[in-house]
């Protein structure tokens, strides 16, 4: 990435970025350490020298560099390994991004924590200042983190209670307590219909799921053939007003057809809506990341 774009998320509060992305890997800052993802010993090994090469030109080098094989099954996925750098400092640290505070976890799994292509709809979030929100998929809750933040009372839901357990802590780390904010270690899809039985409603709406899941009864998901269960259901929840994220890693999915997929939902459920895609970061070329797009009923 251009040395002034790194200087421009410094400056705005922000130490966790893509710093370099290619077809075979890519390089993310977090913090003061760096996170090298590679398919091949021949991508890791440019991937490195490319680091090199830009920390020259800007100036700014990693106390520790990370990496961390893509395996082709999710399956085979393993956490990532210290490649250079101290050894005896913690695998848990901090990142900022536009102040708010994240942990870093190398040692939870094959994910650290934060999704950095999810920064400008974090944004997104925290300006649109809705009172109830509920973020589902929630992972280490760093939607319902900014959220808080903008002063709204929030429910996570997540299958993994470690996962929330980390989110709870991210509230933690930005001097939030747990006080209006719920979490629930549950099948997200289930819980959909049990909420609106209850008449909760929410004013924004996350949906982030994986391409694939298991759910807490062992029913298989595939976001391909699941979404407009996913949405619908979530629909029923939806004040007038609600700004509802969808949010994808499936190629099949581009912005594209995830608005094509969320008008036929919101006819069939006859909510009037506006469409936003903000498109990715400028640290994310065309290729990288998730397809999002914000279906903003009215
Ligand atoms: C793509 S991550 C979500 C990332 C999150 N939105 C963020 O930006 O940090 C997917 C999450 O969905 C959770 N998950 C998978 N299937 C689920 C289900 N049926 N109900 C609730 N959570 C589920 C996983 O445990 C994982 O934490």
């Amino acid at each position: 990435m251009a040395a002034e774009s790194c200087q421009a998320l410094e400056e705005a509060g922000t130490n966790a970025f893509r710093l370099a992305s290619g077809s075979e890997g890519w390089v993310e800052r977090l913090g003061g350490d760096v996170l090298i993802s590679y398919k091949s010993e021949a991508a890791l090994e440019e991937l490195l020298s490319g680091l090199t090469r830009q920390g020259e030109k800007i100036g700014w080098m990693p106390g520790r560099i990370f990496t961390r094989f893509l395996p082709l099954k999710n399956a085979e996925r393993i956490p990532a390994v210290l490649h250079s750098g101290d050894a005896s400092l913690p695998l848990t640290w901090v990142v900022t991004e536009a102040g708010v505070c994240y942990e870093i976890d190398m040692a939870a799994g094959y994910s650290h924590g934060l999704f950095l292509d999810q920064r400008l709809n974090r944004a997104k979030l925290r300006a649109l200042q809705p009172r109830r929100v509920l973020n589902t998929f929630a992972y280490t809750c760093s939607f319902s983190v900014v959220a808080a933040l903008a002063g709204a009372e929030t429910l996570s839901v997540d299958l993994s209670r470690k996962s929330l357990d980390r989110g709870r802590r991210n509230l933690r780390r930005n001097a939030l307590d747990e006080s209006g904010h719920r979490f629930l270690a549950e099948d997200a899809l289930e819980l959909l219909p049990r909420l609106d039985a209850v008449n909760e409603r929410f004013d924004a709406i996350i949906l982030d799921p994986p391409t694939f899941s298991r759910g807490a009864n062992g029913r298989r998901w595939q976001v391909e053939d699941h979404f407009e269960d996913l949405l619908n259901a979530a629909l029923e929840v939806a004040m007038p007003s609600c700004a509802i994220l969808l949010s994808t890693n499936c190629k099949a999915l581009d912005p594209g057809a995830l608005e094509r997929r969320a008008r036929a939902c919101a006819k069939g459920k006859r909510r009037a809506a506006t469409y936003l895609q903000l498109g990715l970061p400028v640290d994310f070329p065309p290729g990288h990341g998730s397809s999002t797009l914000w279906m903003m009923l009215r």
